[in-house]
Formats: structure tokens, C-alpha cells, sequence
């Protein structure tokens, strides 16, 4: 459907944080189905390193955009049965991301519209720059979000805001995103957002990995539950915790006044 090569998306690693990068910068980056294929099988690679992973940063290239959006040269062809497979894919991808089992930072510096925000609010955190912009525009099209966005936002932002920013299609800016609850660090350019990022991962990698995969889990899979199943499923975590040697040894080390060793 598109002319770009396959290597849309490419990860690098700097000790154990990986940076997962979609690299489509002519097209600020929009979600091609190789993007969203390539975001799949890295995630899938990546998550086959278990602990060696501590942490993924997830960017796009060219400093200009995260990413604009689901690529709309190859979506303007599609028959309302192909849109609903490519929703499917864009759901894919923003499920990978969100169950990948170390913290994910979508670390946004430029436009994050449409399926673009959509992967980034899949991410557990969203830093940006302060020359960023973020909108789910789809009405504009004609369209309506179809990668996430009408369930993760009103999570992320409330209900009122989400209908505001979804009705209107408006961009906000890097400020008005943090205040509504979108982006959770705001930094004045890129190589502050990385150093950010890394600094976040290496803070969490410095804890129990066993521990921070059952937040992740619990977290995650509680997400717009009833509170009675979140309970459920967060005693479940508290249960396997105790599972782990890393509470025991954590909380030995609490109690004999020294630094705990985790396992891995
Ligand atoms: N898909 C395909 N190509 C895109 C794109 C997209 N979503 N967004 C930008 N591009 C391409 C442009 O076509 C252009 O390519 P050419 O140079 O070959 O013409 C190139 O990227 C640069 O874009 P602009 O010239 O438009 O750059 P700008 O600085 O004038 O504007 C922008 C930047 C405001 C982000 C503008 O590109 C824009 O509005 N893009 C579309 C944003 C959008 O509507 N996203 C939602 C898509 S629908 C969706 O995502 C549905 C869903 O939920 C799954």
C-alpha cells in the first residue's frame, strides 16, 4: 500500500533501555501497516530479552513529529471492511505496547496526532518537548479514532475533556496536555526529554523487575474494570508477589538495615 521500505521502525539499545524508533520522517512518521507490523514483531523481539530490557523509550525520527497519525495516502483506498482489519492492526500495536512487560515512555518531541497519540497514551508514560502538539483530529476527516483513542483518552483525561478534545478535533500544546493529565513531564528539547526518559528507566530498573512487572500487570489489566474486579486482580498481584524472591529478599533487607540484592 505504500512505497516506504519495510524497516519503518528500528530499535537501538543503550545498556538495558531499549529506543524503539518509527522511522518514517517524510511522512512525519505516519502509521503505515509495515509501522504498525514493524512496532509488533520489535516489541515481540525486545520482550524476548526478559530482564535484559529494562525499560523502552518509544520516538519518532526527524525531530518534527512522534508520528501524524494512521498514514491517510494508504487509508484513502480502503473498503470499510480493510478499515476495520487496519483498526485491528492499530489495536495490535497499541495492546504491545501496553502489555510489554517493562515500562514504556513515549517520549513525544513534535506532532503526536491521531493514531499517533494513540500509541503514545498505549505507553505507561508520555514525556515531551515543549515544541509539541497532540489532537485526536480524526472529525476532520470524516473519521473517528479507530486505534485506541475513544477508550484510552477518557481513561488518561476524564470523560469531559476527552469529548472536548474528540468533538472538536483541536491540538493542544505541550502545557495543555500536562495540565489535563496526557503528558506527565514536559522538557524544553530533545536531548533533555531522552536524558529524562533514561534517567526514569534506570530509577525503575533500580527496583524489584519481579515487582515492577506485577504493577505493570495489575495496572494494566485493571484499567476500566469495575472496582470489585480491580480489587480481584490486584490482591491476585499481592498474592504473587510473595511468590517471588524479591519480596523476601526486599523486605529481609529492610529489616536487617542494608541495600536489597534482587535477582536479576
Ligand atoms: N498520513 C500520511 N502522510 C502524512 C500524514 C498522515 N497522517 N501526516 C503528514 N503526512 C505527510 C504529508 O502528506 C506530507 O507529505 P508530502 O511532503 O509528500 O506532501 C508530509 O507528511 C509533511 O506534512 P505537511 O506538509 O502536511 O506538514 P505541515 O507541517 O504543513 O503539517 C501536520 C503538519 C499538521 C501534522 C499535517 O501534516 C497534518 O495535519 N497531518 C495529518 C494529521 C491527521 O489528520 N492525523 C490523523 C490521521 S487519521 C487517524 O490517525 C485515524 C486513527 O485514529 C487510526
Amino acid at each position: 500500500m505504500t512505497d516506504e521500505p519495510m524497516e519503518s521502525v528500528r530499535a537501538t539499545h543503550e545498556g538495558t533501555v531499549a529506543i524503539v524508533t518509527i522511522d518514517r520522517p517524510k511522512a512525519l512518521n505516519a502509521l503505515s501497516r509495515d509501522v504498525l507490523e514493524g512496532l509488533i514483531s520489535t516489541l515481540a523481539a525486545l520482550r524476548e530479552q526478559g530482564a535484559a530490557v529494562r525499560g523502552v523509550i518509544l520516538t519518532g525520527e526527524g525531530g518534527r513529529a512522534f508520528a501524524a497519525g494512521a498514514d491517510l495516502r494508504a487509508m484513502s483506498s480502503l473498503s470499510p471492511a480493510d478499515a476495520a482489519e487496519l483498526a485491528h492492526l492499530g489495536h495490535a500495536a497499541a495492546d504491545a505496547i501496553e502489555a510489554f512487560p517493562a515500562p514504556v515512555i513515549a517520549a513525544v518531541d513534535g506532532f503526536a496526532l491521531g493514531g499517533g497519540l494513540e500509541m503514545a497514551m498505549a505507553c505507561d508514560l508520555v514525556y515531551a518537548t515543549d515544541a509539541s502538539h497532540f489532537g485526536l483530529p480524526e472529525v476532520h476527516l470524516g473519521l473517528i479514532p479507530g486505534f485506541g483513542g475513544t477508550v484510552r483518552l477518557p481513561r488518561l483525561v476524564g470523560p469531559a475533556v476527552a469529548r472536548d478534545l474528540i468533538f472538536t478535533g483541536r491540538r493542544i500544546d505541550t502545557a495543555e496536555a500536562v495540565a489535563v493529565g496526557l503528558v506527565a513531564r514536559r522538557f524544553p528539547d530533545r536531548d533533555a526529554l531522552f536524558a529524562g526518559a533514561r534517567a526514569t528507566i534506570d530509577a525503575v530498573a533500580a527496583n524489584s523487575w519481579s515487582a515492577v512487572g506485577l504493577a505493570k500487570r495489575v495496572l494494566t489489566s485493571a484499567a476500566g474494570t469495575p472496582t470489585s474486579t480491580a480489587r480481584g486482580l490486584e490482591i491476585d498481584g499481592f498474592e504473587d508477589a510473595f511468590r517471588t524472591d524479591d519480596m523476601h529478599e526486599g523486605v529481609a533487607a529492610f529489616l536487617e538495615k542494608r541495600e536489597p540484592r534482587f535477582g536479576v
